[in-house]
C-alpha cells in the first residue's frame, strides 16, 4: 500500500474551500430525482443532467472531486468527450461508488446490510483503469428505541472495513460512509449516541483489517434530531453535537470528515457545516459529499429542457460557492440571495 499517494489524494478531496460532489445516484435513485422534475430516466437524460453538472465552468474552485455511477464512469459527452476527461479538466478527482446496494440484512427485522464484496477487488482494478482515483460505499443504519442492533453495527463495520482495505490495496481512497438514518422521532442525544457506537465499531473495523487511516475518508451524518422529532435543533446545536462526537470517534490522523445531506434543505446543510467549521480548528477538515443538498437547485433549473442549460449550472455554481464558503465558517443566509 502506497500511503503517501493515498494520503495525497485524501488531502486533495478536502483542500481549503472545497468538497465533494456527490453524483452516483444509482438507477433507481435518479429515476425518483428525475420524477420530481417530470423528466424520463433515460441514458441519454442521465447523460445531459451530468454533462451539465460536469461542464460548469468554475466548479473546480469548490469541488475538489466528483463520486459517480458506473454508467457515467463510462459515459462519453455530445462531443465524444469522456465525461471523466470534463472533470479532469476542470480540476476535479473522479471516484466511483462502488457498494451494490443495501440490502435486508437476514434475521433482523427493518434492517440492511450493504453488499458488493464479492469481486470487488476486479472491479476496483477496472475502475482505477477507468480513471477512478477514490471510492465510496455507504452504509445504512435506522433509529428506534431498539434499533440499531449490535449484529447491524459490527457486520456493516466489517463490510465497510474490508471495502476499505480492498481500495487501498488497489491506489484508491476509500470514502467510508456509515449513515445513521434522520427517519424517525428520536431526539439529538439519541442520534449522538447512535452515532458514537456505529462510528467506534467502524474504526475499531478498519484498524482491525489494517486500514491506514491516514488514506481514508470519513462520510458520516451530522448529529441531528429526527425529522419527527418535536425538539428540533439550532444550527449551534448540531454543530456542538457532531464536533463533540466526532472528537470522541474519529482519529485526528483521518484528513477529513466529508458530510452527507441526507434529505436536510439545501439552506440547513450549508448552514450547519459552516457553523461546525467556526468551532474549529479541528483535527482533521470538516467538508461536505453533498448529493442533494448540492444538486436540488440545479435540477429544478434545468427541468430536463437544453435551454436551461445555463440556468442550471449558475445554480449548481451558486450552491457549490456557498458550501465553500461553510469549509471557513463564512456562511450567512443572506447570501442565499445572491442567487442566479
Ligand atoms: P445526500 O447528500 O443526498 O444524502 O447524498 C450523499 C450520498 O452520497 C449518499 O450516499
Amino acid at each position: 500500500m502506497d500511503i503517501t499517494e493515498l494520503n495525497t489524494t485524501a488531502r486533495a478531496l478536502v483542500a481549503p474551500g472545497k468538497g465533494i460532489l456527490a453524483a452516483d445516484e444509482s438507477s433507481g435513485t435518479i429515476k425518483r430525482r428525475f420524477d420530481s422534475i417530470n423528466v424520463e430516466s433515460t441514458e441519454e437524460n442521465r447523460r445531459d443532467y451530468r454533462e451539465m453538472l460536469f461542464t460548469t465552468e468554475g466548479a473546480g474552485d469548490f469541488i475538489s472531486g466528483v463520486i459517480l455511477y458506473d454508467e457515467t464512469i463510462r459515459q462519453k459527452a455530445h462531443d465524444g468527450t469522456r465525461l471523466v476527461k470534463l472533470l479532469e479538466d476542470e480540476g476535479i478527482i473522479p471516484g466511483i461508488k462502488v457498494d451494490t446496494g443495501a440490502k435486508p440484512l437476514a434475521l433482523a427485522e427493518s434492517e440492511t446490510i450493504t453488499e458488493g464484496l464479492d469481486g470487488l477487488r476486479e472491479r476496483l482494478a477496472e475502475y482505477k483503469d477507468l480513471g477512478a482515483r477514490f471510492a465510496k460505499w455507504r452504509a445504512t443504519y435506522s433509529i428506534t428505541d431498539e434499533l440499531p442492533s449490535a449484529y447491524c453495527i459490527a457486520v456493516n463495520a466489517d463490510a465497510l472495513a474490508r471495502y476499505a482495505a480492498l481500495c487501498q490495496e488497489s491506489g484508491l481512497v476509500p470514502i467510508v460512509e456509515p449513515e445513521v438514518l434522520m427517519e424517525g422521532d428520536h431526539t439529538i442525544e439519541r442520534s449522538f449516541d447512535v452515532t458514537s457506537a456505529v462510528q467506534h465499531a467502524v474504526f475499531d473495523a478498519l484498524a482491525e483489517q489494517r486500514c491506514a487511516y491516514e488514506g481514508l475518508l470519513l462520510k458520516p451524518n451530522m448529529v441531528l434530531p429526527g425529522y419527527d422529532c418535536a425538539q428540533q435543533a439550532t444550527a449551534g446545536e448540531v454543530a456542538e453535537a457532531t464536533v463533540r462526537c466526532f472528537r470522541s470517534t474519529v482519529p485526528a490522523a483521518v484528513p477529513g470528515v466529508v458530510f452527507l445531506s441526507g434529505g436536510q434543505s439545501d439552506e440547513d446543510a450549508t448552514a450547519r457545516l459552516s457553523a461546525m467549521n467556526e468551532l474549529g480548528p479541528h483535527p482533521w477538515e470538516l467538508s461536505f459529499s453533498y448529493g442533494r443538498a448540492l444538486q436540488a437547485p440545479a435540477l429544478k433549473a434545468w427541468k430536463g429542457d437544453t435551454a436551461n442549460l445555463d440556468a442550471g449550472r449558475a445554480a449548481f455554481l451558486h450552491r457549490a460557492k456557498l458550501n465553500s464558503a461553510a469549509r471557513y465558517g463564512r456562511y450567512t443566509p443572506d447570501m442565499e440571495k445572491a442567487a442566479s
